[in-house]
């Protein structure tokens, strides 16, 4: 199989496989007293501090989650409860149209019960947030901003130190998914300026239901679960010490690697553009040209005219994983919001292939898309003219 999906999850490392298996081979509950749970709490505490260092943060800064989508609704609406709680009159939530679903929806969510006015920021037709409507979007009455470090439709890198000038001259905290930022960019809690930050195991080589929040010491968090009261009471439930552990192994060895994969990855990624230039030239290769705004792995193409499910599925059938980009519900795929933010119609952002590779892509992985691609537009149009 030739495997074109790594920013919807990548192979697991082996060094997170192990450290997975060797923590769940003892049998303890972290929060247990005993000999068996202090030897399971150590674990965790051991990724913690790893996770720490790898991201710029200290130790007590990390909220170990379920995940990214888990983090980002922990800061979304446990911040923005916060910052109401503390003041009545913040009470208007920022974030940028590209935002994942994880982000969207809470932040949506929030606004339709009445509980946040809600901005969204717009962005250029590279997909990056304008940066001049900043100064008139985040006012003394914003409760946060969410700004993505890098979009993960796209892969354009968000101008993130914009973002913290303007909302840090207002006191306003700023969150950031960075998810799909981790694998590819330099990222550091402190050195970033944003108060809290989200990260997801499986984009780096750890296992899928695994991530953090990291969140500077006095954000006011408003817990979303509430139990056990572990995790200062932020984030009760029973601590997945296997999954720390590997969460860890993946992030340092991904951290490790980021300069030289970098490099790597961006030369596999020119190689797949100048071809698919060549063979399939009625599709737009989208976002950021300079490569130093965009993630190295992401190829976003709009193929007008190519319905998005179609393309998927013929190149399925021809052994390729690739994706959409956007939501997919029982096998139709959903107008990209990010397409439309972008300025392409619905009708486009329906039409749309995202390419992203990753640890184990090599050229015979670009070749073989590019010599299955032009078929597969070819059938796809034609069966969305019949
Ligand atoms: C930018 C971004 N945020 C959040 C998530 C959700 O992370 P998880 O799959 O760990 O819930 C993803 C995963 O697709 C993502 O790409």
């Amino acid at each position: 199989m030739t495997y074109l999906d790594h920013a919807a999850t990548t192979a697991l490392r082996p060094a997170a496989r192990e450290a997975w298996l060797a923590a769940a081979e003892e049998t303890g509950n972290p929060s247990s007293l005993h000999a068996a749970g202090r030897r399971a709490r150590a674990v965790v505490e051991d990724a913690r501090e790893r996770i720490a260092a790898a991201l710029g943060a200290d130790a007590p800064e990390v909220i170990l989650t379920s995940g990214g989508t888990e983090a980002d609704n922990l800061a979304i609406k446990g911040l923005h409860w916060g910052r109401v709680a503390e003041d009545g009159a913040r009470r208007r939530l920022v974030v940028s149209e590209v935002e994942h679903h994880a982000v969207l929806d809470p932040a949506r969510w929030l606004a339709d019960r009445g509980d946040a006015s809600l901005a969204e920021l717009p962005v250029d037709p590279a997909g990056r947030v304008d940066t001049t409507v900043l100064a008139d979007a985040i006012t003394s009455e914003t409760s946060l901003v969410s700004v993505m470090w890098v979009n993960n439709e796209v892969g354009t890198v968000q101008p993130l130190a914009e973002v913290v000038a303007a909302a840090s001259a207002l006191g306003v905290p700023v969150h950031t998914d960075a998810v799909q930022a981790v694998a590819h960019l330099d990222v550091h809690l402190h050195r970033s300026g944003v108060d809290a930050l989200t990260v997801s195991a499986h984009k780096v080589g750890g296992p899928v239901g695994v991530g953090a929040l990291l969140a500077r010491r006095g954000l006011p968090l408003v817990p979303l679960a509430h139990g056990g009261g572990q995790q200062r009471s932020v984030r009760s439930g029973t601590l997945d010490a296997p999954g720390a552990a590997a969460f860890a192994a993946a992030l340092e060895d991904a951290v490790a690697e980021r300069v030289a994969e970098r490099a790597r990855l961006e030369a596999l990624r020119s190689r797949l553009v100048e071809r698919l230039r060549a063979v399939a030239p009625e599709a737009t290769v989208t976002g950021p040209r300079d490569p130093a705004h965009r993630a190295p792995g992401i190829v976003h193409l709009v193929i007008p005219g190519a319905r998005a499910e179609s393309v998927l599925f013929l190149l399925d059938a021809a052994g390729i994983a690739a994706s959409s980009g956007s939501a997919c519900t029982a096998g139709v795929v959903q107008s990209s919001h990010v397409a439309m933010a972008m300025g392409w119609s619905a009708d486009d952002a329906a039409c749309t292939l995202r390419l992203s590779l990753g640890r184990t892509s090599t050229a015979a992985d670009a070749d073989a898309l590019v010599a299955a691609l032009p078929d597969a537009i070819a059938r796809a149009k034609a069966a969305a003219s019949r």
